[in-house]
């Protein structure tokens, strides 16, 4: 408390806080208090507000106590208004019944407008955004997908599956930038806890721009978005798409394609001489590698693997990666790490392992033995194999089904120093690692892929035992591969 000629002195709001000999009028309004909080408020202009407010027959008390009804505070949000309260109410400690109200300063102007307390609505309360009421509130996302977990079911499929062939239709055309605003944008929806029920909540949501949240507003609205139901029916999306669904083929060749005229697989097997050896196996297969690859099946091809490779070097092991390993019951093909725990003995096991493979599923079906290509530009430098496998009969096939099981496999053989990178580069997702590359190249200004991870400045390869430990070294929490799934 200031001495009282003091208070006088410098007048409110030190000073006619309550109404007494210094108050120029008698409260007009007796059942209403303000306390002008200071938080975002400066000294003057709250002494400023604080005389309108006298002279218009309102009580304001300058302190915090159990007797003020109406809190009036200048931008501030909700969550400092909480906290504002929290700290004052243990000071004051009013009881829990008479608590006031939190209120933005709306409420005050269009009372001193009014010339009398307007009444209390919900878009003057502060408390209005506090997430435990009304609908949830805006959601802390932080912008790389790998600084946040991905599981792989979510509450918003149906928006960011829209979002997604927007971000594939961006890529087919070779819009890099809008490929990957989309696919930003569906990535953060893929990482929220609840559902998004109104347009509101995507406020605050990194990556989230003009055309993006004009989708999911359409979505809301409507049910359906007409730009992305115009792309999913449009030839150039359809043909693009049947073409690089062919094993061996890119954006580059299914777009040349397209722009020679051709629009179908049969189109393509009257021009087999454009193929290459790969895009023949893929289109030979396509039917049967259009089929999604089942958990069970991809197991049953690691085990098979491992045995054969242990059988030819004792130790070895293999791993299964890729979206398996991130717990998805399906997939477009198998992906494998081959390994040794002793540096070099891996070296040379990939071409035993892919003649025993050969062997054995020639045995079951001698006019489609496992096929085995190479491929030419590869993402890294491991030693490594694309192939086709023709499985027996997926269990449970009905007799006059197929007569075999084609799957694609991707086997990788990876020094055991490399191991966790390797690791943590296949298991991905595609948007995952693209974004954990990004974070520590743009974050850290570290050089990250399959194979190690690089300190420009000291010129030097960081050394890991696990993939938990390149977590730690960029500073990330660590994700586990369920959680990866952006
Ligand atoms: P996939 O394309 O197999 O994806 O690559 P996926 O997540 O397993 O999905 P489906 O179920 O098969 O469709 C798996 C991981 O391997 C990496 C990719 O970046 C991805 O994270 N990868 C793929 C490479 O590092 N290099 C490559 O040449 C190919
Ligand atoms: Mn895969």
């Amino acid at each position: 408390m200031l001495p009282r000629r003091r208070r006088a002195r410098t007048g409110s709001p030190g000073g006619p806080a309550r109404p007494g000999p210094a108050c120029p009028c008698p409260p007009r309004f007796p059942g209403i208090a303000i306390h002008l909080a200071e938080p975002r408020m400066g000294r003057s202009r709250r002494a400023f507000l604080t005389r309108l407010a006298l002279s218009k027959g309102f009580r304001v008390l300058d302190a915090y106590s159990s007797e003020v009804t109406h809190v009036v505070m200048e931008q501030t949000s909700a969550e400092e208004a909480r906290c504002w309260q929290e700290r004052s109410a243990a000071a004051a400690s009013p009881p829990e019944c008479t608590r006031p109200e939190l209120l933005d300063i709306s409420w005050f102007t269009e009372s001193m407008a009014a010339g009398r307390p307007v009444p209390v609505e919900r878009r003057h309360r502060l408390e209005a955004a506090v997430p435990a009421k009304g609908p949830p509130g805006p959601v802390r996302v932080p912008p790389y997908a790998c600084q946040r977990p991905t599981p792989l079911t979510h509450p918003n499929t149906s928006l960011s599956e829209a979002l997604e062939v927007l971000a594939e239709a961006a890529g087919f055309e070779g819009s890099e930038g809008r490929f990957l605003s989309f696919r930003r944008a569906a990535a953060v929806l893929k990482a929220l806890p609840s559902q998004v029920m109104a347009p509101s909540q995507l406020q605050g949501l990194p990556h989230f721009g003009e055309h993006s949240c004009r989708v999911v507003q359409e979505l809301l609205e409507h049910g359906v978005c007409e730009e992305v139901e115009r792309v999913r029916r449009s030839e150039r999306y359809q043909t693009m798409k049947l073409f690089t669904r062919i094993f061996g083929v890119g954006v580059k060749t299914a777009d040349r394609w397209y722009r020679d005229g051709l629009r179908t697989l049969d189109s393509l097997h009257e021009q087999l001489q454009r193929l290459t050896q790969q895009q023949r196996a893929g289109l030979q297969h396509y039917r049967e590698l259009s089929v999604p690859v089942q958990r069970p099946e991809a197991e049953a091809l690691q085990q098979e693997v491992e045995a054969a490779a242990v059988d030819i070097l004792p130790g070895a092991t293999v791993t299964l990666v890729g979206g398996f390993r991130r717990g998805k019951l399906h997939g477009h093909d198998v992906d494998l790490l081959l390994s040794h725990p002793q540096e070099g003995l891996e070296a040379g096991l990939l071409p035993h392992v892919m003649c025993r493979l050969e062997r054995q599923h020639r045995h079951g079906h001698p006019e489609d033995a496992a096929r085995r290509t190479r491929h030419s530009h590869t993402m890294d430098a491991f030693e490594r194999s694309f192939c086709i496998f023709c499985l027996p009969h997926p269990p449970g096939a009905a007799a006059g089904g197929a007569h075999r099981r084609a799957v694609r496999v991707d086997l990788v053989v990876v020094p055991v120093s490399q191991l966790p990178f390797a690791l943590l580069g296949w298991t991905g997702s595609k948007h995952f690692e693209r974004e954990l590359r990004l974070f520590s190249r743009k974050e850290r200004g570290l050089c990250l892929n399959s194979h190690g991870l690089f300190d420009p400045e000291q010129k030097m390869l960081l050394r890991v035992a696990s993939e938990e430990d390149i977590f730690r070294h960029l500073g990330l929490e660590y994700l586990p591969p369920e959680q990866r799934n952006a």
